[in-house]
C-alpha cells in the first residue's frame, strides 16, 4: 500500500509495469550500458478520486537542457495553441495592460500570439533547449520549475495574471499543494486559469495505457481536479473536452463565486458519475483492458517477424516507450521508428534500442506496416501519407484496440 500524493490517502496500483526507462530518454548506442530504469506503476486514490504514479521520478530527470518534445512539431497542436490564445486575448481588457502567465510554455507556441499584440507575458519553462527556441521567437521566458515560491517571485516583480495558462503541464508536477498555492498568489481576484491535461475519461474509454509513463504523474478528471482546488479557494467554472492529445479535458477556473458556473461542469460531473470513474472498479476494469491490449499487439507483431515481414514504426512519442518496454517488443520485430524531431533522429528509444530516422527514410522505402504510435495525431498523419496507403502499406493500431487497417 502506498499513500495519495495529495491527500496522504492509501492507494493500491491496478497497473505495474515494471522497470522503465525514462519515457523521453532518447539515447546514444554508448549509453546503454548505464540506461537508469525505475518501476512505473499507477494507482487511484478513492479519497480523492486522483488516478496517479505511485513512485514519480524526479522532475530533474525528465526536463532538462536537452528536453526532446518541441510543441511546433505538431502543425495541428500549434493550430489548437494558437486557438485557445485567441479566445483567452478576446477575453482580456486591454486597458488594463493586462498579463500572461504560462506555465510548461516549452518553445513559446502558445505565448506568440500575446506577443504579436504587444501583451505582457511571461512562460515558465524548466527545460533550457525549448526555452531557448522560445526567447529566439520574442518570448519572455523563466527557466525555473514554478512552484509556490517563484509564484511569488513573479507577483511581487511583475504584478499577479489576469490569466494563467498551462497545456499538458500540471499533469506533470508531483507537488500539486505547492502548485495551488502558486496559482492562488500569482492569480488576479477576478483572473482566470485555463488548463488542459489529457483526461482519465478518454484514457480508460479508449484503453491508452500508453499514456501512463514517468512525466504524466496525475490523470485527471473533473472530480479529482475539483478537490484539489477546491482546498485553494479555486473552482471549475467550465469543462470542454478537446480532441488533442488523444482526448483531453479543457478546465477553466477563477476564485470561488467569481464567475458564472457553466452548464458543461454539472454535465461533465453526472457524466464520470455514470461512468464510474470516481470508483475503483473502473480502474480494475481498465487493467483487464489493458492485458489483453498487450497479449494482442504481441501475438500480432510476432507473427509479422516470423512471416518475415517489414513493421516501421510511426512517431518516437514518450507513449511509445511505455508501449515497447511492458508488451517486450524488440528490434527485430521494428525495423525503425520513423520521427520528424531532428533532436531524437540517429538516437535509440529508451528501454528497445529500437533506432529513430527521419522521415524521409520512411518514405524513402516504405515499409508494409507501420505502427503509429502517434495516434494522437492520426487525423494529420492519415492526411499526409497518402503515399504510404498508395504503396499498398497498412497501418497498426493498439488505440482503442490492436487492428490492421
Ligand atoms: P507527442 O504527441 O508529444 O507524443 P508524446 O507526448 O507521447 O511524446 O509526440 C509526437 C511525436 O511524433 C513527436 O516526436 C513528433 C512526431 N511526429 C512525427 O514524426 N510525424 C508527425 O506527422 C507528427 C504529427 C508527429
Ligand atoms: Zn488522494
Amino acid at each position: 500500500m502506498s499513500c495519495c500524493l495529495l491527500c496522504g490517502g492509501a492507494i493500491r496500483p491496478f497497473l505495474e509495469f515494471g522497470p522503465m526507462p525514462i519515457a523521453n530518454g532518447f539515447l546514444r548506442r554508448e549509453g546503454f550500458a548505464s540506461e537508469s530504469r525505475h518501476d512505473l506503476s499507477a494507482g487511484f486514490c478513492e479519497s480523492c478520486a486522483m488516478m496517479q504514479l505511485l513512485d514519480p521520478v524526479p522532475a530533474g530527470l525528465m526536463f532538462h537542457d536537452r528536453y526532446p518534445f518541441f510543441t511546433s512539431s505538431s502543425a495541428r497542436m500549434s493550430e489548437h495553441f494558437r486557438r485557445l490564445a485567441g479566445t483567452v486575448l478576446k477575453r482580456l481588457s486591454r486597458d488594463a495592460d493586462p498579463f500572461v502567465v504560462e506555465i510548461g510554455s516549452n518553445d513559446g507556441t502558445m505565448l506568440q500570439p500575446f506577443a504579436e499584440v504587444g501583451i505582457r507575458h511571461l512562460g515558465v519553462e524548466p527545460s533550457g533547449n525549448v526555452a531557448d527556441a522560445a526567447e529566439a521567437r520574442g518570448i519572455a521566458t523563466l527557466r525555473r520549475f514554478f512552484d509556490r515560491h517563484l509564484a511569488r517571485e513573479i507577483a511581487h516583480e511583475r504584478g499577479r495574471a489576469d490569466a494563467i495558462l498551462a497545456c499538458n503541464c500540471f499533469c506533470h508536477i508531483s507537488d500539486l499543494g505547492s502548485l495551488a498555492d502558486g496559482i492562488d498568489t500569482l492569480l488576479k481576484p477576478d483572473g482566470v486559469l485555463v488548463f488542459e491535461d489529457p483526461y482519465a475519461g478518454d484514457i480508460l474509454r479508449q484503453s491508452a495505457y500508453d499514456q501512463v509513463y514517468d512525466e504524466h504523474v496525475y490523470y485527471f478528471s473533473l472530480a479529482s481536479v475539483s478537490r484539489w482546488l477546491d482546498r485553494s479557494g479555486l473552482e471549475v467554472v467550465d469543462a470542454q473536452p478537446q480532441p488533442v492529445h488523444g482526448g483531453s479535458m479543457r478546465y477553466t477556473v477563477a476564485r470561488r463565486g467569481m464567475r458564472r458556473i457553466a452548464p458543461s461542469v454539472a454535465d461533465l460531473a453526472a457524466a464520470e458519475s455514470r461512468s464510474g470513474l470516481h470508483r475503483p472498479e473502473a480502474y480494475e476494469a481498465f487493467r483487464l483492458r489493458v492485458e489483453q491490449s498487450r497479449d494482442n499487439l504481441v501475438q500480432l507483431l510476432g507473427d509479422l517477424a516470423r512471416e518475415g515481414r517489414r513493421v516501421v514504426g510511426y512517431g518516437a512519442t514518450s507513449k511509445s516507450t511505455t508501449v515497447l518496454n511492458y508488451c517486450g517488443i524488440t528490434p527485430d520485430m521494428i525495423d525503425f521508428i520513423s520521427d520528424t524531431t531532428p533532436e531524437k533522429q540517429g538516437l535509440f528509444s529508451p528501454g528497445a534500442h529500437i533506432p529513430v530516422r527521419p522521415h524521409a527514410d520512411f518514405v524513402a522505402d516504405y515499409p508494409e506496416f507501420a505502427l503509429l504510435f502517434a495516434w494522437n495525431h492520426s487525423a494529420e498523419i492519415m492526411a499526409k501519407e497518402e503515399g504510404f496507403r498508395q504503396s499498398g502499406g497498412r497501418w497498426i493500431r493498439y488505440v482503442p484496440a490492436v487492428g490492421v487497417s
